[in-house]
């Protein structure tokens, strides 16, 4: 038996029992007399003694040769500790050692595997498993379990059953590009795998199904952010005979159970938001609404003197940015730099200081009066102290702009709290979105989104106006999910196909089976996923999805601890015929 007790369980109450602890070793300190050991395993850590008068001479000399992160099993008595330890569980003992058995002997590590670490990113991605001993990082794949277990209690509970479905499949149009998987037996040909799993879910409900989940991995090859990863965990859901508004009860209550099981933080019920209310007050269609400075449009009032930069822009907008009338003219030349570094790309930022005594400064006051720039305040918000922050341009621009000076205030204002929760809705997202280079619409969610009611005709005359029964869940500035109400007759389908420039046939290639499957009594649907990752990330108060996964990529998609991806050798490529294609490009 190689344990009888963990190293985080042992309490006053067991002084005087003998007891086996095996662990690593965190640190020894070495008194010549006496030595100590921090034994450590996942559920703790437990102070270890050798003391020269009370332990074998053959077991100190064992002790006195473990090195950092060696792992030992220990016999001996549970005993009252002479000076405490009040930060940890079994600081009130230790345990004197009778027998030492040194189980594996370890290198010494590359970074100390302590709460705080002196290694670098990318030297714990190396050595991940090292770093997974750490209690930040371990913490937070307990707590993912946590949240796994409670949604599977939830779901199963609600009645929806989890279904599996195929990794090795045709490649979803979901915006992102495909990760290809070449098939031997099928010489030239590729699987893709999953950007998730919508249009099996869909044949679930065409299957009967009728309430399904799967907490499921799904890959995007798109370019990485601290909130994206290539390979991510959905918790991705579909139903039958349902209306938007009892997939977004489920969810919601699904939200809530979580919020209430993890944080014990209750809320009756989530605001809800158009995507237009979103991007025009908040410039962001997914809103933090843990604060206020939300935008005021300035055009009425700012349109009708002779400044030509607000003059000629689409849009002028500002935000009252809290106590901000009190900043120096270089912390203010300092936030002007900041808007117009290129990550942001603001051209520049007229400001207005809200001064105590109701008079206001302006960077413009060549231009603009005080009855202009009170009713600059009253748009924004503004009070005495604060200061309006204004940025002008095109419309979609300068939303994205502001939002992210919006962003950074309430960051250095400590107005973005990780420990306060403020989920909303978003609705009616447009179903179609222009891209800008190709000059082609795409479907904003997906394909097989359907259009709100009644608003089918339109797509032939104004496409971009048409909204779709699509809505999103977003907590603390991220989207934790998104979902809509599909099309389930083939007509629609075939109609939304031509808008987004398949032609019959292509359509037919790619999505003949969705298609074939409305034949045969489709049920009307519809559905949601939750990135895992994020729920997880934000509901354990942090944004870096990383931090949550045990074996995350970097930046660049890379593993860099089993150094994927890789080259193959030729036998391997030549057994999937793609040896030709390798030659060429040498
Ligand atoms: P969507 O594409 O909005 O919808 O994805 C659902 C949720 O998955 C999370 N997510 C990601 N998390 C980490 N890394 C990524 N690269 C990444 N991409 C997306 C987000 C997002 O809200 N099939 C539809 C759902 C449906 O319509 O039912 C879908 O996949 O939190």
């Amino acid at each position: 038996m190689y344990r009888t007790h963990t190293c985080g369980a042992l309490r006053t109450e067991d002084i005087d029992k003998k007891v086996t602890l095996s662990g690593w070793v965190q640190k020894t300190r070495d008194k010549g007399f006496m030595i100590w050991v921090d034994l450590r395993d996942r559920y703790g850590i437990t102070q270890l003694i050798f003391d020269e008068s009370r332990t074998d001479k053959a077991e100190i000399e064992k002790a006195k040769t473990l090195g950092r992160e060696y792992v030992i099993q220990v016999t001996g008595t549970v005993i009252e500790r002479e000076s405490k330890n009040q930060n940890i569980s079994t600081g009130d003992i230790e345990v004197l050692v009778d027998k030492l058995t040194i189980l594996n002997a370890s290198e010494l590590p590359p970074f100390t595997i302590e709460n705080e670490t002196d290694g670098g990113e990318d030297i714990r991605m190396k050595y991940r498993y090292l770093d997974i001993r750490r209690n930040p990082v371990k913490n937070n794949l307990i707590f993912r379990s946590q949240v796994t277990m409670e949604v599977r209690n939830f779901l199963s509970q609600e009645g929806f059953i989890e279904v599996e479905t195929p990794y090795l499949i045709k490649s979803t149009p979901e915006g992102a590009r495909d990760f290809v998987v070449p098939s031997r037996m099928n010489e030239g040909q590729f699987y893709a795998l999953p950007q998730s799993p919508q249009t099996f879910k869909q044949l679930l409900m065409v299957g009967g199904m009728d309430k399904y989940f799967q907490i499921v991995k799904c890959f995007r090859d798109e370019d990485l952010r601290a909130d994206r990863q290539p390979e991510f965990t959905q918790i991705d859901c579909e139903m039958s005979f349902v209306e938007q508004e009892d997939i977004m009860n489920v969810f919601e209550s699904l939200t809530k159970y979580l919020l209430k099981k993890l944080h014990d933080f209750e809320i009756e019920s989530f605001p809800r938001m158009t995507f237009d209310h979103a991007m025009k007050t908040y410039g962001n269609d997914k809103p933090d609404i843990r604060f206020g400075m939300e935008f005021g449009e300035l055009n009425k009032v700012a349109q009708h003197k002779d400044f030509k930069v607000f003059n000629s822009a689409e849009l002028a907008v500002g935000i009252a940015v809290p106590g901000g009338a009190s900043y120096t003219r270089k912390e203010i030349d300092k936030l002007i730099d900041w808007v117009k570094r290129p990550q942001v790309g603001a051209l520049g930022m007229v400001y207005v200081k809200c001064n105590e005594d109701g008079s206001y400064k302006s960077s413009v006051d060549k231009f603009y009066d005080q009855e202009d720039l009170a009713k600059w305040a009253e748009a924004t918000g503004a009070k005495a102290g604060d200061l309006i922050c204004v940025l002008s341009g095109d419309t979609n621009k300068v939303r994205a702009q502001l939002s992210a000076l919006r962003m950074e205030m309430a960051e250095r204002l400590g107005l973005r709290k990780s420990n306060e929760f403020a989920p909303l809705w978003v609705v009616d997202f447009p179903l179609l979105e222009l891209d800008e280079e190709t000059g082609h619409y795409h479907a904003m969610h997906h394909p097989f989104t359907s259009p709100k009611p009644g608003q089918l005709g339109l797509l032939d005359t104004n496409p971009g106006d048409v909204k779709a029964n699509a809505y999103d869940l977003v907590l603390n500035v991220n989207e934790i999910g998104g979902g809509s109400i599909r099309i389930f007759d083939k007509e629609t389908q075939a109609i939304m196909f031509k808008h987004l420039g398949f032609t019959e046939e292509e359509a037919k290639a790619q999505f003949g089976f969705l298609m074939d499957a409305f034949e045969y009594g489709a049920p009307p649907h519809g559905g949601l996923a939750f990135g895992l990752d994020r729920l997880v990330a934000i509901l354990g108060g942090q944004e870096t999805i990383r931090d949550f996964i045990a074996f995350p990529k970097n930046n660049s998609g890379r593993d860099v601890m089993i150094d994927a991806p890789a080259t193959l050798d030729n036998t391997q490529l030549s057994e999937l015929s793609i040896a030709l294609n390798l030659k060429e490009t040498e």
